[in-house]
């Protein structure tokens, strides 16, 4: 089976002032129809640079690496140019969710305009088939009187049902591939929840592939089948999830969930991970995580980068105090 997206070697740099900004480095990613994909890491590891990257939406300045390959079915995308080549991946195959639905939506125009101006563009159909299409997908992520939700503008609509338009207008195309940015990152943790399976349930209707993007491992549990652990632009461990939190190897990743309250054991202190990200004009040598690491060995941790290689069946990790031949 050919996979749905195959990201290899993805590097994504920056053109500024002070300098060339390595945002991403060396990302390698699978995805197959079906599938909910975590990337999880904390903010400015490069999580939404990747997604971006998908859809050629990173800002002018970025810069590409000449081996990096996005193939999304066989074709690689970051060789599309013309606008027809790009509508393939903007709205086309490709739709991405936000966390704040108003960068989705324009405040001028009403719902059910933006939504069947967006099918018209991607579909060779009717107005009247948009608009029928458009209100049955509001009503099928649970906006109750779809057709009167249809003709409002997007700041009439509360924040949980906002966030559900946006889904909508994303799903409205039938998109292979859904990119989910934080999409639960700003909404009450009852609404979070109800968004959640509303993805997991349109993903196994529509057989659809799904980047699911948080900083918060407790949500990537209870959604992703894979998971992606980025730090500083890096993969530094991925793995199906349910081993990946059972079992996690790489000490960054420890420290993510070492750092996760306990619901049961309240009285248990939090346990932070010691240290800020540095910065990314400061990358540092070798392992980018070596400043901040418990397992940190002089002369090895910060003299080479650590390959991403097999600790057990499709458990990757990248660091070299632990034994990948370990089982
Ligand atoms: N247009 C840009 N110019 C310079 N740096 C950028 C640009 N866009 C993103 N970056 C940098 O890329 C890094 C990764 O950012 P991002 O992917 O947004 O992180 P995340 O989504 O994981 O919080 C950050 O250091 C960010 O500052
Ligand atoms: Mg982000």
């Amino acid at each position: 089976m050919t996979d749905l997206l195959n990201i290899h070697n993805l590097k994504v740099e920056f053109d500024t002032d002070e300098g060339r900004i390595l945002a991403v480095d060396n990302v390698i990613l699978k995805l197959q129809e079906g599938q909910i994909l975590g990337l999880v890491g904390e903010s400015g590891s490069g999580k939404s640079v990747t997604a971006k990257s998908i859809m050629q939406l990173n800002a002018d300045n970025a810069v590409y690496g000449d081996n990096s390959k996005i193939v999304l079915e066989g074709q690689d995308v970051l060789k599309f140019k013309t606008n027809q080549d790009l509508k393939v991946i903007r709205g086309g195959k490709v739709s991405m969710i936000f966390q704040e639905p108003m960068a989705s939506f324009a405040p001028a125009i009403s719902i059910g305009d933006q939504m069947v101006e967006l099918l018209l563009l991607h579909k060779k159909i009717s107005k009247e088939k948009a608009k029928s299409i458009s209100i049955d997908m509001l009503d099928r992520v649970g906006i109750a009187d779809a057709d009167k939700r249809f003709k409002q503008y997007a700041f009439e609509l509360s924040g949980g049902m906002r966030q559900r338009a946006m889904i909508a207008m994303a799903l409205s195309t039938m998109p292979k591939l859904l990119l989910a940015d934080e999409p639960t990152t700003a909404l009450d943790v009852t609404i979070q929840a109800q968004v959640i399976d509303l993805i997991k349930d349109i993903v196994t209707e529509y057989k659809m592939g799904v980047i699911f993007i948080t900083h918060d491992l407790s949500v990537i549990a209870q959604t992703v089948d894979y998971v992606a652990v980025m730090y500083l632009g890096i993969i530094v461990e991925s793995g199906p999830v349910r081993e990946i939190i059972s079992n996690p190897k790489h000490p960054y990743t420890q420290g993510l969930i070492e750092a996760l309250p306990d619901l049961n054991n309240l009285d248990k202190p939090l346990k932070p991970i010691p240290g800020d990200i540095p910065s990314p004009l400061e990358r540092p040598t070798g392992c980018v995580f070596h400043t901040r690491c418990k397992l940190f060995e002089s002369g090895v941790c910060d003299n080479a980068v650590p390959p991403l290689s097999e600790y057990a069946k499709k458990h990757t990790v990248a660091c070299f105090k632990v034994n990948t031949n370990e089982q």
